[in-house]
């Protein structure tokens, strides 16, 4: 081979090299274009999904902590301090239905759901009475 060629045929096979092998391995590529937000059917190993569904419904205590608490603790808009007998008789004299609908549904400056949006209505049973336990 002619000294003058040599660059030149390096230049190409690297030229082809590049444009043949996109960078990374065959499975880091397929992570990188598989759609977003992919569709998780019954029986599919849906990985994480999998995992929240797993882990199980929250305790009354749970959800009344990560929600119920932020106006139930201190009365925010007139709710009904936890624990405070007097303020809860006449509400538990409704009977724990009404009081469920109006978990469920709100009432007043009560939001729906008490802002727990992804609780299921027995998370939200469980959460209204452990705020009934409460009450002595
Ligand atoms: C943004 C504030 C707020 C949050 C958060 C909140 N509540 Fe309330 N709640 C209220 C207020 C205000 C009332 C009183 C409504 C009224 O009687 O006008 C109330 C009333 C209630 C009542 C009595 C309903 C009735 O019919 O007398 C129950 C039961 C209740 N809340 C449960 C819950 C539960 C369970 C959660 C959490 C999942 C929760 N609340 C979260 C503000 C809140």
């Amino acid at each position: 081979m002619k000294r003058s060629l040599f660059p030149a045929l390096v230049a190409v096979i690297v030229g082809v090299y590049i444009y043949a092998v996109p960078p990374g391995t065959t499975e880091e590529i397929a992570e990188r274009i598989k759609p977003f937000g992919s569709v998780c059917r019954v029986g599919d190993d849906c990985g994480s999904a999998t995992e929240v569904a797993s882990s199980g419904p929250l305790s009354g205590q749970a959800v009344y902590d990560q929600f119920c608490f932020a106006c139930h603790l201190s009365g925010v808009g007139g709710a009904p301090l936890l624990g405070d007998a007097a303020q809860w008789e006449p509400r538990i004299a409704k009977g724990i239905d009404v009081l469920m609908a109006s978990t469920i549904n709100g009432l007043n400056a009560m939001p729906a759901k008490g802002t727990c949006m992804n609780c299921s209505d027995e998370e939200l049973q469980a959460a209204v009475d452990y705020m009934l336990e409460q009450v002595n």
